[in-house]
């Protein structure tokens, strides 16, 4: 039974640092079994405490001395998580050397082994497992690291800012120094060591000065890294012109490695990768893929200025440097590519990641107010929401004025430490703007629901708009002020063109947008001289992160999927048909009726599919809303009747649109396989969806596996495997086992194998996985191998919330086992019972009991947080 509840840590305690270290000296001593780690450090008192109290985990301290004298050991403690040195000087130099296990972590935090190398990820608190220390984000100090390792086993050896110096050393060991001139906290801090591959190639920034840029793999492995050096260099470029930002060493690096609990890390001039991130080529690597190891390269590489030049006061902070980050690679992804392809697949993630989070039992503000694990704040609200409100900035100001913004705040705070307010208040402030209101969005968490009501009087030619916004409840918030929301508008005529709006109320940014702001509970508007009652076009480029709810009729619907100028909302618009036409199935199958699938839909898709326009367009527009989506517009998750009317529409789709849809197919199969153009990245997409479709016809299967064997490219062959997967067709087996066969040495495309059957609707899905988790090629050690199978499986709505089978007693004793030696993989996984609450009473007991065992076996505090707080929202399950 668990007896202590973890300590929570409020972000009300905020305290500055009472002493400042003003340099580091590192020397790390790596060999095969262990590693010393001496560290010196200059120390100065800044406010009256006497104690200096550093953060350590997992250390042996072997010698501590102050100004070269032995700290006598009456006058220090040792506790699990620091070290505390009583009554220390103003001023003093301090010395330590600890002994490390890096073989031993399995936690991937800290100094670890991934395969034959070693590497760190120190963010958030993972410097604390390397040495004793200040690790705070606020305590910014400057780095000079040497690194010592045998010279065959480990040639590289690398860490942040410039090469200082080189030098062997007796028995075949050498040592590489380097030298950060830049102050940072030590969670930016990195180090590389091991024999790997690497490819060269430089960029000359606006002042001319030349970067070598470095990418370093896994040897044999570097040739698939030209993708991502391309990438790399756009990003650079991109920062210059758009924001003015240059790069500031003479180098940079990223090294991708296999094992790593996230994407990336952005540590000072020495990203780290997870291998997927990097790693790409046509006949291994799909076109997501390619994206998005583009958009990941840009984030990490646009940190170096939102997150390394300015940095975080304390970690409840964190959207300051990620909510902008993602802002700024989402940017970057739309210039370099299709604007609204790219808006809308943000959209499509916010809305199945981040609105579920923000209606579950885990909910929080972008800036958190508590928790019991700083790790823990890496969550799609803190990146992804955090990215939207930094949207809504820049629609508010328009995108000159929020460049204005940007230049203010870093002049005003280069080389600090500083928080969400600090940023928001120089953007305002560049555009004379007062943001009170605004920044309820960073204490209030919750999605508003804005609701529309229009009302046309044919005679007096007028047009009324009510908008009304509401939140529901989240956890320690019960009441929420009313939110300033910016909402983009537009109205459109019957024939298609659109209204010259003007009214007091509706104010043009400085791109001639369009913006009505709604601040109060209800707002009304009135438009006068309209002949005919207009197409309303609320909310274009999904300019506020909210829920729409508007009674728009099917007509509205397909006119603004046939004429919207604003893409997104013409995707949006056959999403609400489909939404619509969705759960009414949903319902009729619950309760054992029969509906049919919406005309109106199938006329709308007919439409678009006929008319050529953006084929990545139509291929978004094509595809139905995400079950995770669904599930927030539903009081009770019915999994079953879930996937029967999925089925159902898409069997609907498959045969109202086949002759089309062959049509599509054929003209665009096998074209330009190699081409890396947007359109085509479009064309395959498009042609792609046909293939999905019609897998559910007759021979379907047939054109799949036909697609499978002729693929020259990984996208096609993924495509075709999945729409096989999910077949009861025996071609299924042959060719996931031809896949297994042919890919048996590549740990990445095996991600595929083991990701694609655990997400397939089959219902033999869950005893597939179970099996899955002994096959020989599963390595629970691999966090990419764990999502592949548990997470994917765990995000599979039909699958994992299968009534008839106990999945989550399975996925529970999975968490528990693997919470073990990693805490964070399995905090990731225990997400997927955040539904619970919704679950039909007997299922619902099941995953409760499954919970309870996972409360009651000794978590880690990460893990007791999200199961924690699962179980508490128990009372509280939100609806909308
Ligand atoms: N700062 C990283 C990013 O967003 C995120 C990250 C990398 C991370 N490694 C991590 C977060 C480990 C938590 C744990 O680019
Ligand atoms: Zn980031």
């Amino acid at each position: 039974m668990k007896t202590d509840e973890p300590k929570k840590i409020y972000l009300q305690d905020y305290r500055p640092p009472d002493f400042e270290v003003q340099k580091v000296d590192l020397h790390f001593d790596l060999y095969e079994d262990f590693c010393r780690v001496q560290s010196t450090l200059r120390i100065r008192r800044l406010g009256t405490v006497r104690d200096l109290v550093l953060d350590g985990i997992d250390l042996q301290l072997e010698k501590i001395t102050v100004d070269r004298k032995p700290w006598p050991s009456a006058r220090y403690h040792i506790s699990p998580e620091s070290l505390t040195l009583d009554d220390v000087p103003d001023q003093f130099t301090l010395e330590t050397v600890v002994k490390i296990f890096p073989d031993k972590n399995t936690d991937l935090e800290g100094l670890y082994r991934s395969g034959p190398m070693f590497c760190t990820q120190c963010e958030p608190q993972g410097f604390r497992k390397i040495t004793y220390y200040l690790d705070r984000p606020d305590s910014m100090s400057q780095f000079t690291v040497t690194v010592a390792a045998d010279k065959k086993k480990y040639p590289i050896l690398l860490s942040n800012g410039n090469r200082a110096e080189q030098k062997d050393l007796p028995d075949g060991r050498h040592q590489v120094t380097w030298e950060d001139p830049f102050k940072k906290p030590a969670y930016l801090f990195a180090l590389v060591a091991g024999d790997l591959g690497v490819i060269h190639d430089s960029f000359t920034t606006f002042s001319e000065k030349k970067i070598g840029l470095e990418i370093y793999a896994p040897h044999g492995q570097q040739e698939r890294c030209w993708h991502a050096m391309e990438c790399l260099k756009k990003a650079m470029k991109w920062d210059e012109e758009r924001f003015g930002r240059e790069y500031d060493l003479t180098a940079y690096l990223i090294v991708a490695v296999d094992d790593f609990n996230a994407g990336a890390m952005e540590n000072k001039g020495l990203n780290i990768f997870n291998s997927r991130l990097v790693l790409a080529d046509p006949i291994s690597a799909t076109d997501s893929d390619y994206f998005n190891i583009e958009s990941v390269i840009a984030h990490e590489y646009f940190h170096n200025w939102t997150g390394n030049r300015v940095t975080l006061r304390d970690w409840f902070e964190l959207s300051l440097k990620e909510g902008l980050t993602v802002f700024r690679d989402q940017e970057f992804s739309m210039d370099v590519g299709s604007r609204a392809v790219v808006r809308i697949e943000s959209v499509n993630d916010l809305r199945q990641k981040q609105f579920s989070e923000d209606a579950g039992p885990n909910a929080h503000p972008i800036r958190p107010e508590s928790c019991y694990a700083v790790d823990n704040f890496f969550t799609p609200t803190i990146y992804e929401k955090g990215a939207e409100v930094i949207r809504m900035m820049q629609t508010m100001v328009g995108r000159p004025g929020f460049r204005k913004g940007m230049d203010l705040y870093f002049s005003r705070y280069d080389g600090q430490a500083v928080t969400i307010e600090d940023f928001a208040q120089a953007i305002a402030d560049a555009n004379e703007q007062h943001w009170d209101q605004f920044q309820l969005w960073y204490s209030q968490a919750g999605t508003p629901t804005v609701t529309v009501e229009e009302d046309y009087d044919p005679v007096k030619k007028s047009y009324h708009l009510t908008l009304r916004q509401s939140c529901g409840p989240s956890p320690g918030q019960v009441v929420k002020k009313p939110f300033l929301i910016p909402l983009l508008i537009g109205l459109l005529r019957k024939d298609g063109s659109e209204v010259n709006l003007r009214h007091p109320d509706v104010t043009v940014n400085s791109e001639g947008q369009k913006i009505l702001y709604l601040r109060d509970p209800e707002k009304t508007l009135l438009f006068h001289d309209l002949p005919e009652k207009p197409v309303l076009s609320l909310n274009r480029q999904f300019s506020a992160p909210v829920h729409l709810q508007w009674r728009a009729t099917d007509e509205e619907l397909l006119h603004l999927l046939a004429y919207d100028s604003d893409d997104f909302n013409r995707w949006e618009a056959g999403q609400i048909l489909a939404t619509q036409n969705l759960l009414v199935l949903t319902q009729a199958a619950q309760a054992g009726r029969s509906h049919a699938v919406s005309p109106a839909l199938l006329a709308g898709l007919q439409k678009v599919l006929d008319n050529r326009s953006d084929p990545a367009l139509q291929a978004m527009i094509l595809q139905l809303p995400e079950d995770s989506y669904l599930v927030q517009m539903q009081a009770v998750l019915h999994a079953p009747a879930m996937s029967a009317a999925r089925v159902q529409l898409e069997l609907g789709i498959a045969n109202g649109l086949q002759t089309l849809l062959r049509e599509t197919y054929e003209n665009l199969n096998g074209k330009n396989p190699h081409s890396r153009d947007p359109l085509d990245f479009g064309r395959r997409h498009l042609k792609n969806t046909a293939l999905f479709y019609l897998s559910f016809l007759p021979g379907g299967a047939d054109l799949a596996f036909k697609q499978f064997q002729q693929a020259k490219i990984m996208t096609d062959r993924q495509a075709a495997l999945q729409a096989l997967c999910d077949s009861e067709s025996s071609l299924r087996e042959q060719a996931l086992q031809e896949f297994r066969d042919q890919w048996k040495n590549d740990t990445l495309v095996l991600n595929k194998w083991f990701a694609l059957q655990a997400s397939s609707r089959r219902r033999q899905t869950f005893s597939d996985v179970v099996k899955l988790w002994d096959h020989v090629d599963f390595n629970k050690k691999n966090p990419n191998r764990v999502y592949s199978l548990l997470w994917r499986f765990g995000e599979n709505i039909p699958c994992f919330h299968d009534p008839t089978q106990p999945t989550y007693e399975f996925f529970a004793d999975k968490i528990i086992e693997i919470d073990r030696y990693n805490p964070q993989v399995a905090t990731r996984l225990s997400g997927s019972f955040n539904l619970w609450v919704k679950l039909p009473t007997t299922q619902k007991a099941s995953a409760g009991r499954a919970l309870q065992k996972m409360l009651r076996s000794n978590l880690s505090k990460n893990t007791y947080e999200i199961v924690s707080k699962a179980l508490k929202a128990e009372d509280m399950a939100p609806t909308i």
